[in-house]
């Protein structure tokens, strides 16, 4: 984690071949750092295996990333061990009702030795942005930041700034609700790539967290020493993108997303949805599928891919109709009964 760039030795982007295939199955040199950089991950967050997955997912298919749970499941903690172990700038915001979109974005600042404005860049000027408790934070800061990280640019001052690359953004929110938040407005949460649940840990893991935090006063908790710099990720991100989706597995999100769309695949379940997935879904989930298959190792996606990432990936990005709700019905339950009835090949 830093504030200014710097370049690392690690992960100068050993690279496979131009097909990205490498001659079989064996990651690359790269791939194994992400590979041990997550294992990493998952030693200081415990029982938070898929949590990590869906980061390391974010962070390899270029994609941000909405978690939400109870307050006190590590949500916080999870975004800050990613940063701890990157060698890359980051930010964090904690969201307030009184937040402005300058706080995030930037300001225009008067020279008076030149007299001129200059743009002073804003905390999203960085490549990974915590943005905690989003909820929290009012409608207008809340649409700032899904712009940006829809565009990857924020405009200020009939100015257009890049924001940097890699850039990825994990915004928290806590389910439980509480006067005072701000729920993100439903047309715009597929900027998310994945919208990620936590839940509550067993005895056993409970257990193992108490003997974590006591290990790490004594200054013993397990530390990452596997850093990626930005060049690294952004290689990473490359090799992600040859990795092998077959045409089949394209039909397979095709119809998987069609499905919420038209009603022939699954009646009951379009019956059930008042606003389909957008193609920003199926993007989603052919991206996504090919970094979990690179996470595991693998240079060609499989049917678990997808289905393993489809209700992260696809819940938040359709609106179940009011009748649905009504009779307990979840967007989450929707597609998870679609991927019963729809089959991989
Ligand atoms: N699964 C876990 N693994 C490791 N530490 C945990 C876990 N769950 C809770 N903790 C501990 O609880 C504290 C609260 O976590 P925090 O990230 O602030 O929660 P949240 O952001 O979800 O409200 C952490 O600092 C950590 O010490
Ligand atoms: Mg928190």
């Amino acid at each position: 984690m830093r504030e200014t760039s710097t370049t690392s030795t690690m992960a100068n982007g050993t690279m496979k071949g131009a097909d990205g295939r490498g001659g079989g199955a064996a990651p690359s040199s790269l791939g194994a750092t992400v590979g041990r950089f997550s294992r990493e991950m998952t030693d200081g967050l415990i029982g938070h295996e898929t949590l990590v997955e869906a980061l390391m997912i974010g962070l390899l298919a270029g994609g941000h990333l909405l978690v939400e749970g109870p307050p006190g499941l590590a949500k916080t903690r999870a975004v800050k061990r990613l940063a701890s172990g990157l060698d890359v700038g980051f930010s964090r915001i904690q969201c307030t009702p009184d937040l402005m979109p300058a706080d995030l974005t930037g300001t225009q600042v008067f020279r008076p030795e030149n007299n001129t404005f200059e743009f002073k860049e804003g905390p999203l000027f960085h490549s990974l942005v915590l943005v905690d408790e989003v909820n929290r934070a009012p409608p207008k800061v809340q649409s700032a930041l899904l712009e940006a990280m829809g565009e990857g640019q924020v405009t200020a001052g009939g100015t257009t700034h890049p924001l940097p690359r890699p850039f990825m953004v994990v915004a928290t929110q806590n389910s439980i609700e509480h006067e005072g938040t701000f729920p993100l407005p439903e047309a715009q949460l597929d900027r998310f790539m994945m919208h990620v649940l936590v839940g509550f840990p067993g005895a056993e893991a409970e257990r193992a967290i108490i003997d974590l935090v006591e290990s790490e006063r004594g200054g013993q908790g397990p530390t990452l020493s596997h850093s990626l710099d930005p060049k690294g990720i952004v290689a990473a991100q490359a090799e992600v993108s040859s990795v092998h989706l077959s045409p089949a597995l394209k039909d397979y999100i095709v119809r998987l997303v069609i499905a919420t769309r038209e009603g022939e695949v699954a009646p009951e379940i379009r019956a059930a949805i008042e606003h389909p997935v957008s193609p920003r879904g199926s993007l989603s989930l052919a991206v996504a599928s090919k970094a979990r298959a690179y996470l595991h190792g693998r240079d060609y996606a499989l049917p678990e891919d997808v289905a393993a990432l489809a209700p992260d990936i696809l819940s938040h990005r359709l609106v179940p109709t009011w009748r649905a709700v009504a009779d307990g019905e979840t967007a989450r339950g929707l597609v998870l009964r679609l991927l019963d009835i729809v089959a991989p090949l």
